[in-house]
Order: C-alpha cells, then structure tokens, then sequence
C-alpha cells in the first residue's frame, strides 16, 4: 500500500510517500521538502498568510517530485494523508484541501493526521527504530511535552510545558539576541563558541517533582542579562549568553527526560520535533541515558523538524495498527487546535 503524505502546519512544505507491507516498518519510497525559512527571515518569524500562499504555490510541484523520484504515478497512490493539525489555519488548509482534491480526483481515501503524532513515531524510519513502549520527549516550536507510548494511538501525557516550549524558548532568546529566524539553528551555532556555564540562567521547574516544564522565565533572564550588558554586547559575551541559555534549556529537557525513565520503569527514550536536532541535547540525553542504562532514539536529522515522511508514515500506521480506518468522505476540516490526547485509541 502506497501513502502519500502532505505536511503544511506551519513553514515548511512536505511531501513524501512511504510503502506499507503487512505489518513491517513502512518504508520511504521519496520525500520532497520546501522551507520558507527566507521568505520569513525578513519579518523575523512566520507570517500566517505569506505562509498559505506559499504552500499554495509548492504543494503541487512537489507530489509531482516525490512520484518522479519514488518511480510511481498517481494511479499507483492507495490513501492520501494530510496533517489536519495543530497548526497555523491557513496553511493547513492547503494541505487539507490538496489532499482531499487529489484523493478525490484518483477516487481514494484520505486520512487526517495530527503534526505531533507524525513527530512522534518519525524515528521509525530511521535506521535504529525503537520498540514500543517508550518514553516520547516531543520538543517543537509549539510543543514540549512527555509522553508515554505504549504503541500506535496509545499515548499518555506525562508532563508538559505551561508557556513557553522548548524551540519557543530558543527562538524567542534567539530573537533577543539579534540572531534572526528561526532561533533555535542560529543560537546553537554561536554557542558552540561560549562558554554554558559563563551565566547562571533559570531552570524552571527543575526540581518541581513533576514532569511539567516552563520556559517563559528563561526569555525574561536573557532580557535581562542583555541590558546589563549593554548596547555594545561584544561577540564572545553573545557567545557565552547563548551557550549558558542553550544548556539551561538542554539542563531541563535532560533532567526531566531521565525523570520520566525513572517514573514509568522504561529504557527507552524517543526524542523528536525541531528541537531532538540540536547537538549539545543530543550529546547531553545519550551522556544521560548511557548511565541508566537505557537507549535513545533519534529521527534521523532531515526529519526532526517538519516534513511529508512522518504524516505519511504515520498514516501508515495508523491504518496497519487498525486505529483508523481511511475515510471517503472528501469534506474536510482543519484544527489548528488539536490536543495529541484526542488521537489515542478508544481502548487505550
Ligand atoms: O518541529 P518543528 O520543525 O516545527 C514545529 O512543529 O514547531 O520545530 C521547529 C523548532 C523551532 O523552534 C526551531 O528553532 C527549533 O525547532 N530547532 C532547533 C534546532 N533546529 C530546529 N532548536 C535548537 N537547536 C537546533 N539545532
Ligand atoms: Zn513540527
């Protein structure tokens, strides 16, 4: 069975399509991916309907590319899935609205998929796949949470952030910082030359005793870090202000991560979003890990942040594990709004 995926939530344009054997890990038959990140590094974040227009002008193109290059024609696609959300509206109603007119058109099914549980189980195509159950650390722009997987559409929150996430932490200090968009890439780039412990920043919720994060205070300290240094910050101060935000946060993602191994009895730990593709976490979390004993996986870097490969893949899931069936009915919805919960199995 052949899937074809749409991804447009947010920045990024992604097509992919994934093959789906019985009950074996889908593969990725092709995946196409176009950021806007240029288009909106001039207003120093995302423009909502500079965004929709975009993904108007990609979408297209890029099913053409990922059928060109995955060696199949329209005819050979068996369900066409869509990210239904959360997500910026507009921009999910292109990919919405492509993907029940394209099913419509080859008379196949579609099947709505929420962005989180594509970040989630991303790391299945990777070339070391985790096994359920595991411990999922989900770290996006819009999103930090932990959850406990059991397996497809059986997820249970275990903590989560009450303001800001994770990658919003980095943006926005990033922004504070006069380092551009997106945040996250840059202020890790100039960190690699600080020194993280050349500031003490807060750690929120460090010892809270839960697994809930927060981060807005994190924004609030770097603000002010930079007026005590001043209008005329040099480089190398910049350096070690961006290093000590970069480990504040990683401090927090790592020790609560472990938390939850802790907690839940687990030995595996499975990062994803945006954020699972920073270095100095990666190193810190499997530093962390190997001491427990337990096992991190990773998407692999090209799918830690958005793209088409992991709606499509987890479309495939979805309907492997039987948690949804493809639906026939082209009228479609969006919701921008969308709480990873409202996706487990009934039973689960
Ligand atoms: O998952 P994603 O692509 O989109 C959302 O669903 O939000 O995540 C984007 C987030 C942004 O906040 C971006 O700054 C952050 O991931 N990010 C990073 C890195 N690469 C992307 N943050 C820190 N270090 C990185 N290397
Ligand atoms: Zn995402």
């Amino acid at each position: 069975m052949n899937v074809l995926g749409i991804e447009s939530s947010c920045d990024e344009t992604g097509v992919a399509l994934v093959e789906s054997v019985g009950q074996g890990t889908p593969a990725l038959l092709a995946h196409a991916l176009h950021t806007q990140i240029d288009m909106h590094q001039a207003y120093g974040g995302v423009v909502p309907e500079l965004a929709s227009r975009d993904h108007i002008r990609r979408v297209v193109p890029l099913v053409r590319q990922v059928m060109a290059s995955a060696g199949r024609s329209l005819a050979d696609i068996d369900v066409v899935a869509y990210t239904q959300g959360p997500g910026l509206a507009g921009a999910l109603l292109v990919g919405a609205g492509v993907a029940c007119a394209l099913a419509a058109s080859l008379g196949k099914p579609t099947l709505a998929i929420h962005h989180l549980e594509g970040h989630l189980l991303s790391p299945f195509l990777s070339a070391d796949p985790p096994s359920f159950p595991f411990v999922a650390l989900l770290v996006s722009g819009g999103h930090t949470q932990l959850m406990r997987v059991d397996g497809v559409a059986q997820y249970e929150l275990l903590g989560e952030t009450i303001d800001d996430a994770a990658g919003e932490a980095f943006d926005k200090s990033a922004k504070l910082m006069g380092l551009g968009y997106p945040g996250g890439p840059a202020l890790a780039r100039l960190a690699e030359f600080g020194d993280p412990a050349a500031f003490d920043l807060p750690r929120p919720l460090l010892h809270s005793g839960n697994l809930d994060f927060s981060f807005a205070g994190l924004k609030t300290a770097v603000r002010t870090r930079l007026g005590k240094l001043g209008a005329n910050v040099c480089q190398q101060d910049l350096a070690h202000l961006a290093a000590s935000t970069q480990q504040a946060i990683v401090d927090v993602l790592v020790r609560k991560s472990v938390a939850a191994l802790r907690d839940t009895g687990l030995d595996r730990l499975v990062v994803a979003g945006g954020v699972g593709a920073n270095a100095a976490l990666r190193s810190q979390l499997n530093e962390a890990c190997r001491r427990r004993g337990a096992r991190v996986h990773y998407p692999e870097l090209a799918l830690c942040t958005d793209n088409g490969a992991m709606i499509a893949l987890a479309a495939a899931l979805r309907l492997q594990s039987g948690a949804q069936a493809a639906s026939d009915d082209y009228a479609f919805t969006v919701r921008p709004r969308w709480p990873l919960a409202e996706v487990v199995r009934a039973s689960a």
